[in-house]
């Protein structure tokens, strides 16, 4: 098969002037745009995305690996998504970005692309750009920071909710909470907890989109820049291959992701990107798929938020191909992955060198994982919860609503002491869904009412159509679809309510009657935030609900990597 980089470098007269020309003045000669294979390096490095922080010299690396196996690596940016700090929401930015990804993509002398991603939105969006082109793809992911170490003892990111709650109730001061930032967030790399990055890079792993161990090696271990040259190599034979992502992510590969994932205690925003990802090469992915796959997977591992350990600790156990070699009794071990063997093959040599982090499917973790999608009157187009993540007392409760209708009404009034709630409530919170934020932010767990902190209590049965952080934990319930914003019946709900959650019988029912509800609908008014224009004006008019993963709708499917007209 011709490169599909000599339709640039490869012709003659004015065309190939062109396109070689101001090319060579970054010093190549000529011999590199005689048929080398292209390597594109999508570089999400950014010191505004500080888990990605560290991907220049991570760049080289792969370099290094290309031009070793006879290829010709260009690097170049995209947008980059900074979890903690962008605003509102990197999550609203996510659809852009993959837009971002593809054209640059396409549009460019590539025959093949490494996507190097960090920092949780950063996987989703290069993906689902990458996929809507389908040339051969590789995914490079940057690493979880070492362990946090504080006052004697290891933190992560999911030690920042606890913290908040101390230092909400007076019991860490502000000095030892600017010493806790600093202690936690020690080298680069990505959250060290399983939090939605390293989610994500276990997603690609277990794809089959990435080298065996992506996901675990820490940033700061120079195993992952071996691991960066090793993908630079195995690049450019997958374009001699021509092995496309469309022709590794079948279905079976999907359900293979949804298993480890739940193996893992992933995060729930794992459901809306795969969605996403599958809805660009037509894998008919549900919402439904996500409970019953991950059904009858136990929780193998015991890292934060889920248990103690952290991603590093799961690395020294033996990583990700130690727990896919745990899982072959139920996984598609014949999946094809991204070095041109199986899933099945890539492990059958892996080892547990810790049960203390690494439990087996006999004896694991905890019986249940993976998630709960739960139906009913609130949510007919689903919800989901993380029972690993959740207090098993909670998971059958019934009790009072509490409403909030936004986040500045939830901001103002949470911690007044007259706010009329006590722990048997259920917290709701309205209005940050995809279009309500928009953007459908992270704030589903949102935090407990003072009084009830002040109580001792630390969880609360909490309902949004917003997401959670992945390094978040609690009875919460989260993606409520149709969201309030559309008028969703969780627009509906009014203080008193009784609301019950029933995760075992996947439940969720507002006990009000139709008859009810038809007549508070006729009060509802759409939200109007007044975006007359831009980026977030097309986002609220294209954006799909949660359960489809909200994706733009024009950005279903793929086009390809053909571009029909030249640029002179
Ligand atoms: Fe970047 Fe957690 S903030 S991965
Ligand atoms: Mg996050």
């Amino acid at each position: 098969m011709p490169l599909r980089s000599q339709d640039w470098f490869g012709r003659t007269g004015k065309d190939g002037f062109i396109y070689r020309a101001w090319m060579k003045n970054q010093g190549f000669p000529h011999h590199e745009f005689e048929g080398k294979p292209v390597i594109g390096i999508c570089n999400t490095w950014s010191e505004l995305t500080p888990c990605n922080a560290h991907f220049r010299e991570l760049a080289e690396a792969i370099k290094r690996g290309v031009w070793e196996a006879g290829g010709f690596p260009l690097e170049f940016p995209v947008m980059s998504l900074g979890e903690c700090q962008i605003k509102p929401t990197a999550m609203l930015f996510r659809n852009l970005a993959s837009m971002d990804v593809e054209e640059s993509i396409r549009g460019n002398s590539l025959d093949g692309v490494i996507l190097m991603c960090g920092c949780d939105k950063t996987t989703p969006s290069l993906v689902m750009g990458a996929c809507s082109v389908d040339i051969p793809t590789m995914v490079v992911s940057g690493g979880p920071m070492l362990a946090g170490r504080f006052q004697g003892r290891k933190i992560g990111t999911s030690d920042l909710w606890r913290f908040a709650e101390a230092y909400k109730i007076g019991e860490m001061s502000q000095a030892e909470f600017v010493a806790a930032e600093a202690s936690m967030a020690r080298s680069q790399g990505h959250c060290a907890v399983m939090g939605t990055a390293s989610t994500m890079a276990a997603m690609v792993e277990s794809l089959g989109l990435a080298l065996p161990d992506n996901a675990t090696i820490p940033a700061a271990d120079s195993r992952r820049k071996v691991l960066a040259h090793l993908t630079g190599m195995r690049a450019v034979e997958l374009v001699r291959e021509n092995l496309t992502p469309s022709k590794l992510l079948t279905r079976e590969a999907f359900e293979n992701a949804i298993m480890v994932n739940a193996a893992l205690g992933g995060s729930t925003n794992f459901i809306l990107h795969l969605t996403a990802i599958a809805g660009r090469l037509g894998v008919n992915l549900s919402l439904d798929d996500f409970d019953r796959i991950s059904a009858k997977i136990p929780l193998l591992t015991n890292l934060q938020p889920s248990g103690e350990h952290f991603v590093e600790d799961l690395f020294y156990a033996g990583g990700l191909p130690a727990v896919i070699r745990e899982l072959r009794g139920y996984l598609h071990n014949d999946a094809l992955t991204v070095n041109g063997q199986t899933i099945g093959a890539n492990c059958v040599e892996a080892k547990c060198y810790d049960p203390e982090v690494i439990a087996t499917v006999d004896e694991p973790f905890k019986p249940e994982s993976g998630v709960a999608v739960l139906r009913g009157n609130l949510c007919p187009n689903g919800a989901v919860l993380k029972p690993s993540a959740a207090t098993p007392a909670l998971m059958q409760h019934t009790g009072r609503a509490v409403v909030f209708e936004n986040i500045d009404d939830y901001k103002a009034r949470v911690d007044d002491p007259d706010l009329d709630v006590d722990p048997s409530c259920v917290l709701v919170l309205k209005n940050v869904g995809p279009r309500g934020y928009p953007g459908m932010p992270e704030v589903g767990n949102m935090q407990l009412p003072a009084k009830i902190l002040a109580m001792g209590i630390h969880d609360m049965v909490r309902i949004s159509d917003g997401r959670m952080s992945g390094t978040g934990f609690g009875t919460v319930v989260l993606h409520v679809s149709p969201e309030a914003a559309v008028g969703g019946n969780l627009a509906l709900v009014q203080n008193g309510d009784l609301i019950t959650l029933d995760v075992e019988n996947r439940r969720l029912h507002l006990h009000v009657s139709d008859e009810e509800l038809a007549g508070r609908l006729v009060h509802f008014k759409p939200l109007d935030l007044g975006y007359q224009r831009g980026y977030v004006n097309l986002y609220i008019r294209h954006v799909t609900q949660a359960h489809e993963g909200a994706d733009f709708d024009f950005l279903r499917g793929a086009s390809g990597s053909e571009v029909k007209r030249d640029s002179h």
